[in-house]
């Protein structure tokens, strides 16, 4: 029998977290500096969870990766000092967070009966770490070759936030990856129509080698999924999984360059849809110039800056419509889950990093 969580329960919790907030007041906890992470009470429509894994985003662990030098001792100390000062793991250059796997330990009262959950229960949050409560106890170590960060820790989920048990048929560390770009392939089977050619940028990584196959289902023998990645280990990656017509190793920072290759692959058409999957900023033109004029571009990147993408399109005179890539989409777990069912190669592209 599990033991009971004791912690204290205090009344009148906003459903969307606003009762967290530190600083400023007033606003919500994802814009929020500060939010209260003490994990010695909770609001009564509030889930506190024990966090196994944190699962940094991409964009974020990037950044902090390249800022300690790749020194594991430095990372580790970067995120506890990030939460330390923030009650959230919201990194404070790229602005985003990421979500974790955990265990449900006690749920508000105002919530019993009203959700699908049981204290002990696994779940993946898929609302974001930059809005998530989070007391780090201790970091036991970084997964190597991926952003899954093992630790000790406790975390709230707000009465708003969305997440999904952890499926019994594929071990958890390999539905937390799956689960943090669910939005990703959600959005691409939504964008992708008969036909279509399809630029995928960074579509030997994560988020992009979902979106590059569910692109190439969408899109039918009649479509062409083009895929574009910087390193050659991407690009051998890329031919490897098949899922791309065309790969290509090119830089999205480097704008004229995609331009041009994609001019000459669609003999001038350009592509119908773009979907930016990188990790990096200032990929926003690369992004605009290879659509065609009245298509569309789904900017998955958390490195998204809508100033560069809003001023760069009106720059160069594209009518293109430009999706943020709202990492929920209706379903999105599920569909996304099903994936790695539906495909052994996904599947077993996911296992060699995070089963
Ligand atoms: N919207 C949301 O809710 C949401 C949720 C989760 C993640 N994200 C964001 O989605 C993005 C992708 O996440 P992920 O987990 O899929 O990342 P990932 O696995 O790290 O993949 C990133 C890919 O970008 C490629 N790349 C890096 N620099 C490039 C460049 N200059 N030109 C072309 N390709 C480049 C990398 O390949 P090479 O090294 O070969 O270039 C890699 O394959 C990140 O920005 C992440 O923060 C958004």
């Amino acid at each position: 029998m599990p033991t009971q969580t004791q912690v204290e329960i205090k009344a009148n919790g906003n459903p969307f977290g606003s009762h967290r907030v530190l600083e400023p007041k007033g606003v919500l906890p994802q814009p929020a500096q500060r939010v209260d992470n003490n994990m010695d009470y909770i609001y009564d429509n509030e889930l506190l969870l024990e966090v196994e894994t944190l699962n940094i985003d991409s964009a974020s662990f990037t950044q902090i990766k390249k800022e300690c030098n790749n020194d594991e001792e430095k990372i580790k100390a970067m995120i506890t000092k990030i939460v330390g000062e923030r009650g959230k793991m919201q990194n404070p250059v790229t602005g985003s967070g990421g979500m974790f796997r955990g265990k449900v330990l006690k749920i508000g009262p105002k919530l019993a009966g009203k959700i699908d959950l049981k204290e002990g229960d696994k779940i993946a949050s898929l609302v974001s770490l930059s809005l998530t409560p989070l007391k780090i106890e201790k970091i036991i170590g970084i997964k190597p070759g991926t952003e899954q960060v093992n630790v000790v820790a406790k975390a709230i989920i707000f009465e708003s936030g969305i997440y999904a048990k952890l499926p019994k048929d594929m071990p958890e560390t390999l539905a937390l990856a799956v689960l943090d770009v669910a939005g990703a392939p959600a959005q691409t089977a939504k964008l992708v129509r008969p036909g279509n050619t399809v630029v995928i940028i960074g579509a030997a990584g994560k988020s992009g080698v979902l979106c590059a196959y569910e692109a190439r289902k969408r899109a039918g023998i009649m479509g062409k999924i083009i895929g574009i990645t910087s390193s050659d280990s991407g690009l051998a990656k890329m031919k490897e999984q098949g899922f791309c017509h065309e790969s290509f190793k090119l830089s999205a920072t480097d704008a004229l360059a995609c331009y041009e290759t994609i001019h000459k692959v669609t003999g001038g058409k350009m592509a119908d849809v773009i979907i930016n999957c990188v990790n990096i900023p200032n990929t926003e033109m690369a992004s605009i110039l290879m659509c065609r004029d009245g298509g569309i571009v789904y900017f998955f990147t958390m490195a998204t800056s809508f100033t560069k993408a809003a001023l760069g399109a009106e720059g160069v005179g594209k009518d293109v419509d430009m999706i943020i890539g709202n990492g929920y989409c209706k379903d999105h777990a599920e569909i996304t889950l099903n994936l790695l069912r539906e495909s052994k190669q996904l599947r077993d592209i996911y296992e060699k990093l995070y089963a």
